[in-house]
């Protein structure tokens, strides 16, 4: 093992939240712009949208707690981001089932890093940080469940609209 505070190991899985949270929020953009014939599937992803900017806000506010400057965040993202984008553009988004199956994807990538950071914060007594984690926490798990149910939805709109 090397010598890396518990801190700043918290430190540095944090800001991979926050790089997390960024790239989904452009996933997402673009979702919205492609979904404007399907008004009710738009809204969810809307919603989706309004609260990964929210997570990424929490994230940030957790870095400036631990005394971290978090304007210069943007610079390291591409580094970082890269990872979950690669994760999440794996897939073309082409079609609606395509973009559900990634969503749903990186909302349990999400569940998973949460979970992880709420373990960190309590082994190392952060408990403003497990607190936020953990309300996160419960917001992505509502939005995996939605996107579980929206699912076979959107299979058969694409079904049907290929005939
Ligand atoms: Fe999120
Ligand atoms: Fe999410």
């Amino acid at each position: 093992m090397n010598m890396v505070e518990p801190k700043d190991r918290i430190v540095a899985w944090l800001k991979d939240a926050y790089a997390m949270e960024e790239s989904i929020v452009e996933v997402l953009d673009k979702q919205v712009a492609m979904t404007a014939d399907l008004p009710e599937i738009q809204q969810g992803i809307q919603r989706h949208l309004e609260a990964t900017k929210m997570h990424a806000e929490t994230v940030k506010g957790c870095l400036e707690s631990l005394g971290e400057e978090t304007s210069g965040l943007k610079a390291g993202m591409a580094k970082v981001g890269g990872k979950v984008q690669g994760l999440m553009m794996g897939m073309a988004p082409d079609s609606l089932v395509k973009n559900a199956l990634q969503d749903y994807a990186t909302e349990h990538m999400e569940i998973a890093s949460y979970r992880a950071l709420i373990v960190a914060a309590q082994q190392t007594g952060l408990t403003e940080i497990e607190t936020a984690c953990t309300s996160i926490l419960h917001n992505e798990e509502a939005m995996a469940a939605w996107l579980e149910q929206q699912l076979p939805t959107i299979v058969q709109l694409e079904l049907s609209s290929a005939n």
